[in-house]
């Protein structure tokens, strides 16, 4: 029996700017996913997970349904794809990082299956090369055209410090969070799905039409004025660039921040992920950051009526 483990992830700030080339500061929830597996002589996978109906399936036959076998599906077919010799297995998955919440949960599973799957057959992966698996077995089974953020940080990230990583170049620089600072993290209770929401497609459609029209090969490379020359063509392609440019300036003063210890400066609140549900994410004072985030929930319960879940601190 092989046993692995991914973390979840939250990013700091950064938002739709892993596709774009940009910055991107995610860290790791102390929530895991944990994966036990183990091979058999046969190609048969079947694949057990808490709460959701089993799988099974036969390697080489892999293909999209619709479901969270997907993210299982995908990850055997891609190694398969890059020539990692595998056999059938029986696995079992138990997630303490919660689906919908917008923690990434799905790249938490398929870093996790893969570090299994690494151990069990003897794969040479390392953790960097196995995200870009994680990622492609996202982007061409479950069909999310996401970045590659998720991956990369569950499975390079680590609690009490935040990955800085330069998507142009893929240079990840590991930045302290000091221990007097804290993360809340509440779930929104409105599910938080990439692969259903086209609107997470779309956003990224639009920023490479844009790209496309400044002649620049990604909005890495765009700048304020281009914000300006884009808003008589579309104010909706406008908007994209302008928060890609000036995102990628607040990763910057964010970092530049935390590492001066000015933490007057790098407090907040926002969205956490893509947007479109999930989770809330908020800086704050690490003795206060229980009760903090127990108020907003309350606040939050009282204002809408929904019930918001505090799954950091833990
Ligand atoms: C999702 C994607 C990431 C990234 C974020 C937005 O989490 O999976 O690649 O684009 O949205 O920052």
């Amino acid at each position: 029996m092989y046993r692995a483990d991914a973390p979840g992830r939250v990013n700091l700030i950064g938002e739709h700017t892993d596709y774009n080339e940009g910055l991107v500061l995610p860290t790791a929830t102390p929530q895991r996913t944990v994966v036990e597996l183990s091979p058999r002589e046969d190609r048969v996978v079947r694949v057990e997970s808490e709460g959701y109906m089993p799988i099974a399936y036969r390697l080489g036959e892999e293909r999209h349904c619709g479901d969270w076998g997907d993210y299982v599906r995908g990850v055997t077919w891609v190694l398969a794809k890059a020539g990692h010799p595998i056999r059938g297995f029986d696995a079992g998955i138990a997630s303490r990082v919660p689906p919908g919440a917008g923690l990434s949960s799905s790249a938490a599973l398929e870093v996790a299956l893969l570090r299994a799957l690494r151990d069990a057959f003897s794969l040479t992966l390392d953790d960097m090369a196995l995200a870009y698996a994680a990622h492609k077995a996202e982007r061409d089974v479950v069909g999310a055209r996401v970045g590659t953020m998720d991956q990369l940080a569950a499975a390079l990230a680590r609690t009490g410090e935040a990955l800085l990583i330069d998507m142009r170049k893929t240079k990840i620089e590991r930045v302290p969070i000091p221990a007097d600072v804290d993360i809340a993290v509440i779930d929104s209770g409105i599910a938080h799905d990439n692969a259903k929401q086209g609107a997470y497609n779309e956003r990224r459609a639009q920023c490479e039409e844009a790209a496309r029209r400044l002649g620049v090969a990604s909005l890495r490379d765009a700048t304020l004025s281009d914000v300006e020359r884009l808003v008589p063509q579309s104010a909706t392609l406008a908007r994209r660039v302008r928060h890609v440019v000036t995102e990628n300036e607040r990763v910057r003063a964010f970092v530049a921040a935390l590492q001066a210890d000015d933490h007057a400066r790098c407090y907040g609140a926002r969205l956490v992920g893509a947007g479109f549900g999930g989770s809330v994410l908020a800086l704050v004072d690490a003795d206060r950051a229980a009760d903090a985030a127990r108020a907003a929930a309350e606040r939050y319960r009282s204002r809408t009526g929904r019930t918001g879940r505090v799954l950091m601190p833990v």
